[in-house]
């Protein structure tokens, strides 16, 4: 046990330790003190200076060293000035290191804390579902020590990646899709603005193992994957929630249209169909906005005021997404692959947010209203866990748009756990989300965030205690990252690792289970029956394929997750 220094005074919540010379202790670094026969996990949240000589003599002597040139030194200089370390007790860890529960006692008055080692922490037990976040990190120092979280509960109870701009929330984003990927029990539904996670130009999902789970949608995809249209008759009025703001009167015109044409109703206002008890300047505003907002144009002409027809349809021309003569099952597709667990991209970094908003509102509204007559029938228990990832989430969330109605989204924050549908919000942002919803989001992985009001409101709502934290959140690095959640026993400091060194690993390892899969079946074919040598070359090929293929399968279920660390 390398000793880094000694308990000499303090309270609880903030033990003071004197810092053995020559070693250094970081703002959030971890320590081990001891408490009998127990362990005391403790986090380092200030640091001053003490000295046993006094402020006016220490003063002095300096004037006499600096101003005079004097090479005046301190007699035993380790014994007399020292650094000062304030702790906070986190867990305490029992059992030969298998148990930990939270603090309630302090370390023995002048026992030695050292480093934190990996087998202090033997009491991280592995989740039935893993996702893995990173490596666990005591100040700047990265631990061999993979954190991974139950993954089907911190997704359903959502998450949300608050930090400044650059600090790593894309790098971070892209290690957790890229980590569910090849797991059974979640989905993930991707509105990407910035097209960064597909992978077009450089590395993404796109080049995971099991790429196969991935469905990327875009308005100018690459070959074999989907160009993303809308059908107008998917369109539902509340689908517009939190993307426009109407008045009342054109909320209530879309109602009625809604309400005497159905599914055709956006083609009702956009052919001034007949509905009864609206201002023709009312319905004139909402048909101007629909147009523009979905970026259609009709060909006016003839038609009759009641009745929507096949000739009205073939009027609309789409510019963009939304389209009357395609996409019809561009929804349910969509929500019939997140059901069979797979991560579906959409590329909205052609559209207006807006526009962004809106085709996430209508497959959000789709996936809930399906959890939802699921969990109904009892049947809910069989399907995965569906995360939806929303950049910017104060667009959908923040107090102003809910100030006007609320949405899919905001439904989505209260109730969806019980639905098995969570968000993963990720914002530069938090203040402006309502309080009463940043503390719904039940699990939270911060990175660095400079500004002071953004970190107050994460930490006022954060799982555990984050009072003392401000400065270690302010100070954090690239990558670097606290996780508070319902569902760790603390408030887990740790380093996300480079999404390149994610794929790398990941790719390794699938090329060596192939590796050895592939020599299984040389093996057995080698160990084959008379008859099976019988068999002609081509058939013997075929059978060996088979064989790596299902034993690449077999492989999968045995380890279902990949780690890194
Ligand atoms: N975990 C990490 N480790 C090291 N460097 C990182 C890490 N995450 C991000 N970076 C660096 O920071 C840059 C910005 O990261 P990015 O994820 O785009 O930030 P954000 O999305 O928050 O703006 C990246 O290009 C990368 O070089
Ligand atoms: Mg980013």
């Amino acid at each position: 046990m390398a000793v880094k220094g000694q308990v000499i005074s303090g309270e609880f919540g903030k033990i003071i330790v004197r810092q053995k010379h020559g070693e250094t202790i970081e703002l959030g670094e971890l320590l081990i003190g001891t408490a009998g026969y127990d362990k005391v996990l403790m986090q380092a949240y200030d640091l001053s200076y003490g000295s046993q000589i006094s402020r006016q003599n220490l003063e002095l002597m300096s004037g006499m060293k600096m101003e005079q040139e004097n090479d005046l030194e301190f007699y035993e200089p380790e014994l007399r000035n020292y650094k000062l370390t304030m702790l906070k007790s986190v867990l305490v860890i029992k059992n030969n290191c298998k148990d930990a529960v939270s603090s309630k006692t302090l370390p023995d008055f002048f026992s030695f804390v050292s480093d934190v080692k990996k087998q202090d922490m033997r009491f991280f037990s592995e989740p039935k579902n893993p996702l893995s976040l990173g490596n666990l990190r005591s100040g700047s120092k990265v631990l061999d020590l993979d954190i991974s979280v139950e993954g089907d509960k911190v997704l359903s109870e959502h998450i949300l990646v608050p930090a400044t701009t650059g600090r790593g929330k894309s790098n971070l984003t892209k290690c957790l899709i890229w980590n569910t990927i090849d797991k059974e029990y979640c989905a993930m539904l991707v509105l990407d603005p910035h097209d960064e996670y597909y992978g077009r130009n450089e590395l993404g999902m796109k080049d995971h193992p099991e790429h196969k789970n991935v469905i990327y949608y875009s308005q100018n995809p690459p070959p074999g994957c989907m160009t993303l249209k809308i059908n107008l008759r998917k369109i539902l009025p509340w689908h517009f929630n939190g993307v426009a703001s109407w008045t009342d009167a054109q909320s209530e015109a879309m109602s009625a249209y809604y309400k005497k044409y159905k599914e055709k109703w956006i083609e009702a206002v956009l052919f001034d169909k007949e509905v009864k008890g609206f201002m023709d300047g009312t319905l004139g505003v909402l048909k101007r906005r629909l147009l523009s907002l979905l970026n259609i144009d009709v060909n006016e002409g003839n038609t009759s005021m009641i009745g929507v027809s096949e000739g009205d349809k073939a009027r609309i021309s789409s510019k963009g997404v939304f389209s009357a003569s395609s996409g019809e099952s561009t929804v349910t597709d969509i929500v019939d692959s997140l059901e069979k667990a797979r991560t579906v991209i959409i590329d909205t970094s052609g559209y207006s947010g807006s526009v962004e908003i809106l085709i996430g509102s209508i497959i959000s509204t789709e996936i809930l209203n399906r959890y939802r007559s699921y969990k109904v029938k009892g049947s809910l228990d069989d399907k995965p866990v569906i995360s939806i990832v929303l950049e910017e989430a104060p667009r959908v969330l923040g107090k102003e748009v809910l100030e006007k109605g609320s949405n899919i989204f905001a439904t989505i924050a209260r109730e969806g756990r019980k639905f098995k549908t969570g968000l993963y919000a990720i914002t530069q942002l938090p203040s402006l989300i309502p309080r009463q919803i940043l503390a719904n989001m039940n699990t939270k992985i911060i990175l660095g965030i400079e500004m002071a009001p953004e970190r107050q409101a994460v930490i006022d709502s954060a799982s555990q205690d984050l009072s003392d934290d401000n400065r270690n959140i302010a100070s954090l690095d690239k990558g670097e990252a606290v996780v508070t959640s319902n569902f760790t026993k603390f408030a887990i400091p740790l380093k996300v690792p480079l999404f390149k060194r994610v794929v790398e690993k990941s790719q390794n390892e699938h090329n060596r289970n192939s590796y050895y899969s592939g020599a299984t079946g040389e093996q057995s074919r080698a160990e084959g029956t008379a008859e099976s040598k019988a068999e002609t070359k081509v058939d013997s090929k075929a059978d060996s394929k088979a064989k790596v293929f299902a034993d690449s399968n077999a492989e999968k279920k045995d380890y279902p997750g990949i780690r890194f660390g």
